[in-house]
């Protein structure tokens, strides 16, 4: 029997989010039945063996049978535990901030509004090329920590305050290094097409192709996604389709902004390329939500997002009791439209606008966000054979952490076997 380095004990209720029949690969969960199945335990014990990895989880009157003098027992008090949370959107390297566009956003000036003046996405480009690689690192690694301390364990960061060659290679090399230096696991994805600059748009087309340039470098540094803004005030459904092809034709998995501000047939091209992810989706049409339930596309709702700009939150009911969409849930921080690394709030955001239940908002924080990065077969579901990456809380139960909003509940964070 492998021996038990640490026992994490009296559990007063676990979501494991996995059913014992199931591959080691797990799939998202679809529609709302599927997305209430938690995988429900009560008073448990997790065994981790030395290399962080969960051995057992039962009963703990069984599993703490099966421990010896040296093992570390850390006690839950009773409280809530689940896997750690997988946020599979976030524009985490940024310079500066922008709190001054929110005045403007209130006396009338729209999110696009705000852009096409020079504001929005380009003036945090700006910020983010004049700021040195140890300058983005420092803010980043702020932002990461906190999202950490809200029970996150793995983050996916987007490039796209760059849009120059060097200035994206600054960004992603800035994630990497955060994902070297701290134990928070991280999903690089490569967004150059974000936003186009003013003095490109006169020359769109050799701007294009030197973003097409941009993947594959950024690919060929470790970027495994690829995702275009595809939006009015933003790239075209045409420019998304062929700057994707182009990326998936290179080995890249696909994420797609789709859909935000306007209609436009982001949902559908995610479906036609067989994206993993399309997100944002407030606009998406009904044939584009039920084409990417079809290809398996999963849905990636950011409620923070809404909320901040104050506009109509995806229609969630829809993706899950009609449409039948494998959801997920993330906080798409960045410093415009949503500036917060609150995850806890993004998952009770998604309670109360997106009108899901605590156990669809809870799949959609773990098990789904990391089907949504390609990270189904390591994050997501505790479950022996995986890193224990697990959050415990001081609450009871998840219905309390949510309704008992914009607090953080939670007492520690393990990130394979280890806390900070
Ligand atoms: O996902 N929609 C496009 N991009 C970001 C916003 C970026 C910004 O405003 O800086 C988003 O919301
Ligand atoms: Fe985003």
């Amino acid at each position: 029997m492998k021996q038990i380095k640490r026992l994490i004990d009296n559990i007063g209720l676990l979501w494991t989010m996995s059913a014992s029949n199931e591959e080691n690969d797990v799939q998202l969960r679809c529609g709302a039945e599927a997305m209430r199945e938690v995988g429900a335990l009560t008073d448990a014990a997790i065994a981790i063996d030395e290399n962080g990895v969960i051995v057992e989880i039962g009963k703990k009157k069984r599993v703490r049978d099966q421990i010896d003098v040296s093992t570390e027992v850390i006690d839950a008090n009773q409280g809530f535990v689940c896997p750690g949370f997988v946020d599979p959107h976030t524009h985490l390297v940024h310079g500066g901030s922008r709190e001054h566009e929110l005045p403007l956003r209130l006396r009338g000036a729209d999110y696009l509004d705000v852009l096409r003046a020079g504001g929005g996405i380009m003036s945090t480009v700006q910020m983010t090329r004049e700021r040195s690689s140890r300058e983005l690192y420092e803010q980043a690694k702020t932002s990461a920590l906190r999202m950490r301390c809200y029970g996150v364990t793995t983050i996916e960061a987007k490039t796209g305050y760059g849009l120059t060659m060097e200035d994206e290679s600054k960004q992603l090399s800035v994630a990497q290094a955060l994902g070297m230096s701290t134990d928070i696991r991280l999903v690089h994805t490569a967004l150059p097409a974000h936003a186009v600059p003013q003095n490109r748009k006169g020359d769109r087309e050799q701007f294009i192709q030197e973003l097409a340039q941009m993947y594959r470098v950024l690919h060929a540094q470790g970027a495994e996604f690829a995702d275009v803004f595809v939006d009015e005030g933003a790239f075209s459904l045409e420019e998304g389709r062929y700057l994707l092809k182009m990326a998936k034709a290179i080995g890249m998995k696909l994420k797609i902004h789709a859909d935000e501000l306007v209609p436009l047939g982001g949902a559908e091209l995610a479906a036609e390329l067989g994206a993993v992810s399309a997100d944002h989706l407030l606009a998406a049409s009904n044939e584009g939500l039920f084409a990417m339930a079809s290809a398996g596309v999963a849905a990636v709702c950011l409620p923070g997002t809404s909320f901040y700009l104050q506009k109509q939150p995806a229609r969630a009911r829809f993706m899950l009791d009609e449409a039948k969409l494998g959801v997920a849930v993330a906080s798409d921080y960045n410093p415009g439209s949503s500036p917060s690394e609150n995850f806890s709030l993004m998952m009770s955001l998604a309670l109360l606008t997106l009108r899901m239940t605590p156990e669809e908002v809870f799949v959609a924080a773990t098990r789904n966000a990391a089907v949504a990065v390609g990270r189904g077969s390591s994050a997501g579901v505790v479950r022996a054979g995986r890193p224990a990456d697990l959050v415990l809380f001081e609450a009871p139960n998840p219905e309390y952490i949510l309704t008992h909003y914009g607090t953080c509940h939670v007492s520690r964070v393990f990130v394979q076997g280890k806390d900070m």
